[in-house]
């Protein structure tokens, strides 16, 4: 069973619930060569912490020392190892030097017989180099074999290897197809060469489609990657489970693998590493010891390196930045560089779990930050949920934020003589309303702008005004001392803020009547929306965006059909919701598919009758497929004063 604890985006902090032990991902899955240990198991587990490796049943099913006493005493033993054991099949051995004989059923009857946790089926490994319909074929027989796989598993966990060469529409039919049968783990598979010939933006590709097609409850595991350097993408891109050799074979070779790249001992001039292998080595003092006495430090280093990455890698998740993490980490190498680029033609699919809002700001790291979807959001919302307030604009540079404070005078001559006042900024046109909502405001650019940047600013820009129909379209500086104030701002900011969050249908549902705006004393802005005398909306001043009360969902439940904003829960868990508690993902019956990571919805039973607000935490697809989880974070329930 896999639960997500924390999220971001694609990317997720989870617990993976095995008979071995509950394993946190993201997790690497270090490989254990069973003939020589580099570093043995019980040092994986009790000094590095790694909770689960991956071994090859197909070496110990060849070797009759040790294919005997794993039948003997397991594998658990044979290994000296009490966490995860995960074990692969002999694919990977077809890959590198052609037919394996053995069959797909002796090698999961073997892989049940030696204990092991996760046994994975014997996939046919598709090459990069394969055309579209040798792909295909291979495809069928690996499904074949999983079937087959799952039939027979028992208590073993199995992994569906998802293959299709760089066939994006095979990997994507591959993986929808693998959601619906009886799998553990959703190793990717097929990837080894694309990474070892720098292929990254196919990797990409290959990943995303992947995705698609998954089952969301599953760990997704990229199969062979182990590098430091690739670990923030691929767990970007939502892969939970990572496996390594290199630390391994690298270290026999001499070669120490940092985030920047793998180095050959030969050629570094310093040793500036303080890992615990390393510390108090020089480099020449590695080079004065034994062969093996070297490999095991550089075997410790490599994994060092790993655990490091993973442990930042969380850090970023948790703090709702791995984006930032990955736009660094993939300036370390050009072709890096182009996998971050390739991100730019699936912001629409990494949109779909994207939050609404974060905690921290969002940095801006170079013109490749654009390709974050809360850019594509925002161009999409100003251009369909905005309705201006005047028939005329005057656009104002990018300033300091918040914007209307910064341009408080500005603002209020262009509003007294009839002018919207928008501020061209790098997402775009913002109006003057919507100047205090996420990211808008909580966004960190470089003062010198590159030119990317002021094109897309430029485009955007045009094309709203143009939507917008505006009669005029003046300089902010240009704006002529005239005109009298006919309108309260602060009603015109509730109701901007409401289009451009919930969308405009819900806005006219919500406001109604006379507004009364409740102001902060102490900060002037507007905490309360009270519409005919009662209160709808509050709005926070964190991330500028409404938190919903429940008159205001009785609302929108009464004026926008269902399932807009709506997440049904069953029988079972109408007491519970309404009495404020968290709504989870095996209770609930429907959701509406545009909600988004962090946005307010309504709690309501079978029957569309309000039980609560709160906000969700995962997506429809998620949420149906999760068996374990909060799928809404219950803010008030029916009984509540709200
Ligand atoms: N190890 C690396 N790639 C693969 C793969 O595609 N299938 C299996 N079973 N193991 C692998
Ligand atoms: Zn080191």
């Amino acid at each position: 069973m896999f639960e997500i604890v924390k999220r971001d985006g694609l990317a997720r902090i989870g617990k993976f619930e095995t008979r071995s032990g509950v394993l946190e991902t993201p997790a690497l899955l270090p490989v254990v060569n069973p003939k020589i240990f580099t570093v043995t198991p019980r040092e994986l587990y009790d000094e590095f912490g790694f909770r689960a490796l991956i071994t090859n049943s197909y070496i110990i099913k060849n070797n009759e020392n040790l294919r005997e006493k794993a039948l003997e005493v397991g594998l658990h033993e044979m290994l000296d190892f009490e966490g995860v054991i995960m074990t692969d099949s002999g694919t990977f051995q077809s890959h590198m030097y052609g037919e394996v004989e053995v069959t797909n059923e002796e090698m999961v009857q073997f892989q049940k017989d030696i204990g092991t946790d996760i046994g994975t089926v014997l996939d046919i490994f598709t090459e990069p180099y394969w055309t579209k319909e040798q792909t295909a074929e291979s495809i069928e027989v690996t499904l074949e074999r999983l079937q087959q796989a799952c039939d027979m598993k028992g208590e073993m966990m199995i992994n569906g290897v998802g293959q299709g060469s760089i066939y994006p529409d095979l990997r994507e039919d591959c993986a929808r197809r693998m959601a619906t049968m009886d799998i553990d783990v959703h190793p990717i598979g097929g990837v080894v060469p694309l990474m070892e010939q720098y292929r990254y933006t196919e990797l990409v590709d290959v990943i995303i489609a992947s995705k698609k097609g998954l089952n969301p409850n599953r760990p997704v595991h990229l199969f062979g990657a182990g590098h430091p350097m690739l670990l923030a993408l691929a767990t970007l891109l939502g892969c939970d489970l990572f496996d390594s050799a290199s630390y391994a074979k690298f270290a026999r070779d001499d070669r120490m693998m940092f985030i920047d790249g793998t180095y050959r001992l030969a050629d570094m001039k310093s040793l500036d590493c303080n890992c615990p292998a390393c510390r108090g080595q020089t480099l020449e003092s590695l080079k004065k010891m034994t062969k093996d006495q070297r490999t095991k430090i550089l075997a410790r280093h490599n994994l060092y390196q790993i655990t490091q990455e993973l442990a930042l890698i969380k850090r970023y998740i948790n703090e709702g930045r791995l984006w930032e993490l990955v736009e660094i980490r993939c300036r370390g190498h050009p072709a890096m560089l182009d996998a971050l680029r390739r991100l730019k033609s699936h912001t629409e699919f990494l949109e779909r779990t994207e939050p609404l809002s974060r905690d921290g700001a969002l940095f801006y790291t170079g013109s490749e930050t654009r390709a974050r979807p809360p850019f594509l959001r925002h161009a999409e919302r100003i251009m369909e949920r905005y309705v201006p307030s005047a028939s005329k604009a005057a656009v104002f540079p990018d300033g300091s934020k918040p914007y209307s404070r910064a341009y408080e005078w500005e603002f209020h001559k262009a509003r007294r003589a009839g002018y919207v006042p928008i501020v061209i900024t790098p997402f775009g046109p913002v109006p003057a309303e919507l100047d205090e909502i996420y990211p808008l405001a909580q966004s960190v650019f470089p003062e010198i702008t590159d030119a990317e940047t002021v094109a897309s600013m430029d485009e955007l820009t045009f094309n709203f005004l143009e939507k917008m129909g505006f009669e005029e379209v003046i300089e902010g500086c240009d704006v002529p001392e005239d005109g009298e104030l006919t309108y309260d701002p602060d009603q015109i900011r509730a109701r901007a803020i409401a289009n451009y969050q919930f969308g405009i249908e819900a806005a006219d549902a919500l406001f109604r009547g006379k507004i009364d705006i409740v102001k902060s004393r102490k900060t002037g802005k507007i905490r309360n929306v009270i519409s005919d005398g009662e209160h709808i909306l509050s709005l926070r001043a964190p991330d500028g965006l409404y938190t919903l009360k429940p008159e205001g969902a009785k609302r929108i439940l009464e004026k926008v059909p269902a399932p807009f904003m709506r997440v049904a829960v069953n029988d079972d868990s109408v007491p519970f919701v309404s009495n404020g508690r968290n709504a989870f993902c095996q209770f609930v019956l429907e959701m509406d598919e545009n909600i988004r990571p962090m946005e307010e919805v309504i709690v309501v039973d079978k029957d569309d009758n309000f039980l609560a607000t709160g906000r969700a935490l995962l997506i429809k697809n998620e949420v149906m497929s999760l068996k374990k989880g909060i799928a809404v974070k219950v803010r008030s329930g029916n009984g509540d004063d709200a």
